[in-house]
């Protein structure tokens, strides 16, 4: 950890991306040297948008449930779809194309996550299998059954150690897999109280939590030797609300320790938690009104927070629309709001430095839309 937030911010001020850690952010309100850098510019300002940059619509017809750009890299964007295909996309130069499809699940795509190093790909699959891509040549590396013979519903890799991955499924286990052998890891197993719908790790990769259909939030404590997860808290969110994204917050600064944690949960709000201990405790900060009452909805913290006044959370949304709030504001959160989608938009992405979000629809259609640089 970097106990000043000043060295990080400079470099990516730079756009040297690759500094920190993906999901790592520096979250300050003390930060008077970043702010001068940033121009002192409001967060209404600083999420400005120019328009769309590019409409991919190769998934259209059915929905694309998770968009994610690559990990330090500015152009490279991969979007899973029910169609149970995966698609990776380049945007620079352009114009954007599909480079390649990787195709192999029989069944809808549920969910997939970049390695560090976006070498590897995972996915899983309704078809009650994860995937293991080369992301190169979009060559199928390996096909791991679910220990359960159960619809796999959403994966993350460990974030310290990539030869691990947690996944989630319809008959309520979380598993850690490990990709190296293709088998469970013993010990890495536990069960929720419904169907698991969303994972999140915290940056240094020693608290997990899942959410589940039946409203309940758990987090697990995972030892970093032997991939063993010990069950430690239950949130419920609001018994039989489908829990369905939950994004952890890191830091790398001292100064300004506040983890939080962001869940949708079908409440037609975006829920801002504060996690208080080290066991994964949470208690609600606020709420931000949005329109999701069925659809499995993501959220995402901004990853440069460290330039601004204030802290930026992103959200789909069943209006259709991609919403913006500022996490640091008592009133008038709503800093953006992005039209052009014309079905319930389910997840967004920005890239490592900001210039471009993604954002998918139920529709299957994926936004590319380009921010306003100064
Ligand atoms: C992952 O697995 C490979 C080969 O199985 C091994 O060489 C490497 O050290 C492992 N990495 C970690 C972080 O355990
Ligand atoms: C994963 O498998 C590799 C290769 O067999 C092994 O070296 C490693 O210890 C395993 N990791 C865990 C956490 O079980």
């Amino acid at each position: 950890l970097v106990n000043s937030v000043y060295p990080d911010d400079i470099k990516i001020n730079n756009l040297k991306c690759s500094f920190l850690p993906p999901g790592s952010v520096v979250p300050t309100s003390a930060a008077e040297a970043s702010r001068a850098m940033a121009g002192d510019t409001s967060l209404s300002e600083n999420y400005a948008f120019a328009g769309m940059y590019h409409v991919f619509d190769q998934h259209v017809d059915e929905a694309v449930p998770r968009v994610r750009f690559a990990n330090d890299d500015r152009h490279r964007l991969a979007c899973c779809s029910l169609d149970g295909s995966i698609s990776l996309c380049q945007l620079v130069p352009a114009p954007p194309t599909v480079l390649r499809v990787l195709r192999g699940h029989t069944r809808g795509v549920s969910d997939f996550a970049w390695s560090l190093s976006n070498d590897i790909l995972v996915s899983t699959s309704l078809d009650a299998t994860m995937r293991i891509w080369a992301s190169e040549d979009g060559r199928c590396i390996r096909e791991i059954p679910d220990p359960d013979g159960a619809e796999l519903l959403c994966c993350t890799f460990q974030p310290v150690n990539n030869n691990l991955t947690v996944v989630g499924n319809a008959k309520h286990n979380v598993h850690v897999m490990n990709i190296s052998t293709g088998k469970k890891v013993k010990g890495g197993s536990s069960k929720l109280t419904g169907r698991v719908l969303a994972l999140s790790f915290d940056a240094p990769g020693r608290l997990l939590w899942a959410g589940d259909d039946r409203g309940s939030v758990f987090s697990f404590l995972f030892d970093m030797a032997t991939g063993k997860l010990t069950k430690a808290k239950r949130l419920v969110v609001h018994e039989g609300s489908p829990v369905t994204s939950i994004s952890a917050r890191s830091w790398v600064s001292r100064e300004a320790r506040d983890p939080s944690l962001l869940i949708n949960a079908c409440l037609n709000k975006l829920l801002l938690y504060r996690v208080v201990d080290n066991e994964g405790t949470l208690q609600l900060k606020r709420s931000f009104p949005i329109e999701q009452s069925s659809h499995p909805v993501r959220s995402i913290f901004c990853p440069l927070m460290s330039f601004r006044q204030g802290a930026c959370v992103v959200t789909g949304s069943e209006d259709m629309c991609v919403h913006f709030f500022d996490v640091e504001r008592a009133a008038k959160a709503a800093v953006n709001k992005l039209q052009g989608h014309s079905a319930p938009v389910l997840d967004v992405s920005f890239n490592c430095d900001e210039s471009l979000l993604a954002s998918s629809d139920a529709s299957g259609m994926v936004i590319v839309w380009r921010r306003e640089q100064k």
